[in-house]
């Protein structure tokens, strides 16, 4: 029993302020349960709405390619400037600190690689997903892809289902299917089949024309990943154009860790993300920047 010297009456009721409903600030997300809200907080930063997560997970499909030959060396140093890292449980495991605080995105899925038939995958078993103590599971969707496109859905369908079990949010990525058009009509398509199917928040790749129509209809956050290699100024030009067109952040690889600067170009895509700058000044502060 605990000591009752001093004991003091409750007396603290606030009663002239009602309890206050939580409402959610994420898209689509309102009606989820407390888990996965409070793991989406750790992704995407409340006071803004956003999030600049650092993908480096394109080993599982490509092997060492550029810029992640060393883990360790290249992205180790840039975790503290992102907002969520996406990896697989093979580099986690390895390379990355479990001293580390950020939430992880893990991809949670993999099977056949640029080898062969990509997107044949399986998904990871979600008891070793939750030792890993992962804010995301991440699982690629192939829409429009006749060897893929039933496997890839059926495995979003069982990580949402294991990610609504135990509280863990999802993230629909849409890889496009070998014989698809990248416009903003098939995005739409595949965004919204990621959505429907239960993916907290979607990552798609941005289209020139009518990126806000793929936003628009997607019930919930979309994040843009980079795609291949661009100039610095192109980079980072897609993630601010991304962001007027309403995404809700980044999912950035190659444009961040096979830059010459990578380091700069974290905290330019941060500024773009999270302080509303332009392009224009990102790419003046990436080159001011010195590391
Ligand atoms: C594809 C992915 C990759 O992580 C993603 O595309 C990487 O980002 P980038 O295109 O910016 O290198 O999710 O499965």
């Amino acid at each position: 029993m605990a000591d009752m010297d001093g004991f003091k009456e409750a007396a603290a009721y606030g009663f002239d302020q009602p309890q206050k409903n939580n409402s959610f600030f994420l898209k689509g997300n309102e009606n989820r349960g407390w888990g996965i809200q409070n793991r989406l907080s750790r992704i995407f930063n409340p006071k803004t709405g956003n999030t600049v997560m650092l993908a480096c997970d394109h080993g599982f499909i490509m092997g060492p390619t550029s810029g992640l030959e060393r883990v360790d060396l290249s992205i180790n140093p840039l975790i503290e400037y992102a907002d969520c890292l996406m990896c697989t449980r093979g580099i986690l495991r390895s390379v990355i600190p479990p001293s580390m605080s950020k939430p992880v995105c893990l991809r949670s899925d993999g099977g056949t690689t640029i080898l062969t038939e990509l997107n044949l995958n399986r998904v990871y078993d979600v008891e070793d997903v939750i030792r890993m103590n992962v804010s995301a599971m991440a699982v690629m969707v192939s829409c429009g892809d006749k060897a893929s496109e039933q496997i890839t859905t059926h495995n979003l369908v069982h990580t949402v289902d294991m990610g609504e079990k135990y509280g863990i949010p999802v993230l629909g990525v849409t890889a496009v299917g070998k014989d698809m058009a990248r416009d903003a009509r098939y995005f739409r398509l595949a965004t919204r089949v990621c959505a429907e199917n239960g993916a907290h928040f979607v990552k798609t790749y941005f289209t020139d024309e009518g990126f806000e129509t793929v936003v628009a209809q997607c019930p919930v956050p979309i994040v843009i990943a980079g795609g291949k290699k661009l100039p610095e100024n192109e980079a980072l030009d897609l993630a601010y154009r991304a962001m007027q067109a309403g995404a809700a952040g980044v999912d950035m690889g190659r444009n961040v860790f096979q830059s010459e600067k990578p380091l700069a170009m974290m905290k330019a895509i941060y500024a773009i993300v999270h302080e509303n700058m332009n392009s224009k000044d990102a790419f003046e502060f990436y080159n001011d920047f010195k590391a």
